[in-house]
Order: C-alpha cells, then sequence, then structure tokens
C-alpha cells in the first residue's frame, strides 16, 4: 500500500478559487432550505437577530480558527490536530469531524436529491395548473414514496463523488467558481419577485421584526447551530480546505468574505421565501418542505417561471453539489491520508458508506417514517444531532485549541503568513477564541439540552 505523498498535495490555484471553493461549501442547502424552515419555526425576526450575532462573535472565529489549523499543519482534520498536538489526545476532534461528516452527507444528499426530482418536475411543466395545496400534497407524497427519493439519492452521491475523485483544483474549485457567481445572480431575481407578490409585507415583517417573547433556551440552540451549520464549522471542513489554501493568501479576508456571502444569501433566501409563504397562505412552520412547498407557487406567477423554476432548482441542486463535495472531502481526505487509500478507493469507499446512512435518511418519510430514536425518524435525528450537538460541540474544542494550546504567537505566524502581512485584529481574535467564543457555545449548548437552565 503507498504511503500518502505529502510533498504533492493538491492545493487551491488562486485566491478566487479558494474564496468560490470554501463559500460554495457554505453556501447551500443551509441557506436556501435549512434557513427558512427553521427561521420559520423559531418565530421569526428574533431568531434572525441572535442568528447574526453568532455569526459574527461565534462563526467567523471558528472559521478562522478551521483555517489556520488547516494551513499550519497541511493535513486533514485528523492528522491536523496530531501533527500540531503530538501525543495529545486532540485528534479526537478531527475523528468527531470525520462521524459528523458521515452524519450530514447522509441527510444532506437526500434533500440534494429532491431537488433533482424537482428538476425534473420543472422540465416537464408538472407544477403547471396546480393550486397551492395540490403543491404541498404533491411533496407530501413523492417524500413518502420510495423508489424515486432513493435513485435521486443514488445519482447525487454519484455526482458528488465523481469531482470529489477529480482532485481539488481540477473537480472542486473548477466547478466552484463558475457555478457560485450565477447563484447570486438568481437568487437576487428570485428576491425582486417575491418581495413584489401582493401581501409580500407580512413575510417581511415575520422575517425582521423581533419578537423575543418567542425566544427560548431550544431557539437558541437551534441558532447556533443553524449558524455552524450554515458556515460549515466546527467538523473540519474548513480544517481540510484551510489546508488547501495557499501560504500567500489572507486566511483573515477569506473568512470574512465567505461568512459575508453565506450570511447575505441566507438572508436573500428568507427574502425570497417569506413573501411568497405568506402571499399563498403557507405555515412557516413547515418544517422541511417549506422551500419545496412554497417556490413552486412564485414560479406559476411569474412570465416565464418555467425557465426560473427549472434554473432555480438546478442551481440549488448545484449549491447542494459544491457543499456535499466539501463533506466528503474530509471524508476522503482523511481515507487517503491516513488510511493510505488512493483518492479513487477513498472516494468510492466513503461514498458506498455513507450511502447505507443515507438510504435510511432517504426512507424516513415512507418505509421507515414509524421508525424513531428519541421521538426523531433517522433524517431527524442526523440533522439534529449534528447541527445541534456535533458542530457546536466542535466548534468549542477548536477555539479552545486555538486560543490555548496553540496560542497567541503561533496564530500570528501563521495568521500574518509569517510576518509578511499585518494582523492588526489579533488580539481581538485572540480574545474572543480564548473567553467570548467557549463560553458563548458552552452556555448555549447547556441551556439547550437542558443541562442548565435560565
Ligand atoms: N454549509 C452547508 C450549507 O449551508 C452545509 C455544510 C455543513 C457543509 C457542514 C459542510 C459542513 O448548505
Amino acid at each position: 500500500m503507498a504511503e500518502f505523498d505529502f510533498s504533492n498535495r493538491d492545493s487551491f490555484g488562486s485566491k478566487f478559487g479558494a474564496i468560490a471553493a470554501a463559500a460554495g461549501s457554505a453556501i447551500g442547502l443551509g441557506n436556501i432550505w435549512r434557513f427558512p424552515y427553521v427561521v420559520g419555526e423559531n418565530g421569526g425576526g428574533a431568531f434572525l437577530f441572535i442568528y447574526l450575532a453568532f455569526i459574527f462573535a461565534i462563526g467567523i472565529p471558528v472559521m478562522l480558527s478551521e483555517f489556520t489549523i488547516g494551513r499550519k499543519a497541511q493535513r486533514n482534520p485528523f492528522g491536523a490536530f496530531r501533527k500540531l498536538a503530538p501525543g495529545k489526545p486532540w485528534y479526537l476532534v478531527g475523528l468527531m469531524g470525520v462521524v459528523a461528516a458521515f452524519m450530514i452527507l447522509a441527510f444532506y444528499t437526500a434533500v440534494a436529491g429532491w431537488t433533482l426530482e424537482y428538476i425534473y418536475q420543472s422540465i416537464v411543466n408538472g407544477f403547471a395548473g396546480k393550486s397551492s395545496a395540490d403543491l404541498g400534497q404533491m411533496f407530501d407524497s413523492f417524500r413518502e414514496s420510495t423508489f424515486r427519493p432513493i435513485l435521486w439519492f443514488a445519482i447525487f452521491m454519484f455526482m458528488t463523488s465523481w469531482i470529489v475523485v477529480s482532485g481539488v483544483k481540477n473537480g472542486i474549485e473548477k466547478y466552484a467558481k463558475i457555478l457560485m457567481p450565477i447563484l447570486l445572480l438568481l437568487i437576487i431575481i428570485l428576491c425582486i419577485r417575491s418581495v413584489t407578490l401582493p401581501g409580500a409585507k407580512d413575510g417581511l415583517l415575520f422575517l425582521f421584526k423581533p419578537d423575543f417573547s418567542k425566544i427560548t433556551g431550544n431557539t437558541i440552540l437551534e441558532a447556533l447551530g443553524q449558524a455552524f451549520f450554515s458556515l460549515s464549522i466546527g467538523m473540519g471542513t474548513l480544517i481540510t480546505y484551510g489546508s488547501y489554501i495557499s501560504k500567500k493568501d489572507n486566511l483573515a479576508n477569506t473568512a470574512v468574505s465567505v461568512s459575508l456571502t453565506d450570511t447575505f444569501i441566507a438572508i436573500m433566501a428568507g427574502i425570497a421565501i417569506f413573501p411568497a409563504v405568506f402571499a399563498f397562505g403557507i405555515a412557516p412552520e413547515s418544517g422541511e418542505g417549506l422551500v419545496y412547498r412554497t417556490l413552486p407557487n412564485i414560479f406559476q406567477q411569474m412570465p416565464g417561471g418555467y425557465y426560473f423554476s427549472l434554473l432555480f432548482f438546478i442551481l440549488l441542486g448545484v449549491a447542494a453539489l459544491t457543499s456535499t463535495i466539501s463533506v466528503l472531502e474530509v471524508i476522503v481526505a482523511y481515507f487517503a491520508e491516513e488510511l493510505k487509500m488512493t483518492r479513487k478507493k477513498a472516494t468510492i469507499v466513503a461514498s458506498l458508506s455513507v450511502s447505507v446512512l443515507g438510504l435510511m435518511a432517504v426512507m424516513s418519510w415512507g418505509p421507515l417514517a414509524d421508525f424513531k430514536i428519541f421521538g426523531k425518524h433517522v433524517f431527524g435525528m442526523l440533522d439534529f444531532t449534528s447541527a445541534n450537538i456535533l458542530l457546536p460541540l466542535g466548534g468549542l474544542l477548536i477555539v479552545i485549541f486555538v486560543g490555548w494550546y496553540l496560542g497567541k504567537s503561533k496564530t500570528k505566524e501563521e495568521l500574518s503568513n509569517q510576518g509578511t502581512l499585518k494582523a492588526k485584529y489579533l488580539n481581538l481574535f485572540m480574545f474572543l477564541v480564548k473567553f467570548i467564543a467557549p463560553i458563548a457555545i458552552a452556555m448555549v449548548f447547556l441551556n439547550g439540552i437542558g443541562i442548565l437552565k435560565f
């Protein structure tokens, strides 16, 4: 079995490519599918307010910490911790990231598969002439069926593996650079259509007017989980991508650009969805189906709706794809560098094993609807455990690692590109990762899972 050749590691070819790939990871179903429905279930504006606070005070510092660890170590998450903290149990954080990657990829690819069904329906004009209720019904019966969701899941998993096999520069980066700008343009067009619907105002009020009486410990945990999930942080995706970023790039700029773009897209998705939710009388707390029930209504009311619908679901699929590849890459980098598999073998083994869990997630509304763990079906359990437990826990340990183990001088070396850049924000960053982020994550976490009650 061949040793992995670390002197010949693949990497991103340009600064724009690195940002596009990391933004490609961050921007995905988390922004366009998950964000609106979680906001809907948690009462709207107040949730958004807390979410934004978490992005800035916790999310950006965690992201920058991951980039620092990855680029310094030039390794997958497990190898990175082992290299930077030899003989210490920190590598377990990397391992937990690999486990989280399995769970996320499983349910995420299920939803990504729904996108393919909606591309198909767009092509055959399957939404035409349907009322809002019919469209809801259409989504439910699709999700409860067996064959089609599994077929789409398999196809999506295959596409993901295909790109990951091609490598970092010629696979991941190449696709992200073309696809991300198109997504941005499209979401802006949809927002314009949505806010000009009759009755759009109620949707915007729901999204932007905070009602703090709706906030509970669980809401706050959901906001933290959503922030982590949306930024792709807390499990080593960005350690992995950080390890492919050029030693000449400015990591702080990259982290801030990626986080701001991600947040912008989430809010735009909210602006595209909520006016339509209210205009078409859909319940904001409709859960995982929200986007799939809402958007076909808008498309039917737009001139050129046929094309917009097709384009939108293609792009939603694409946004999902640039995210699934980043999750799969975590597992593949780990298998290749630590278990000495070739990239091809690593990709095949990873995607097949994820698929076992993934198929259970896919069938959560169909054949496995009655199979519940702690009152949640497989899909809900994977989503909740990864976003609200594993990611915040991973993030907590990552900031503690940078703040307390790596320390200021080593962190400065990496953030200043060995002294060639000024890192004026360094003291603020160290303060955030040593104190604010860990305390905040720990409190939200303990409160959310009910160990601590405020
Ligand atoms: N951030 C991605 C999204 O918003 C999902 C993701 C989570 C990707 C964790 C990688 C790691 O869609």
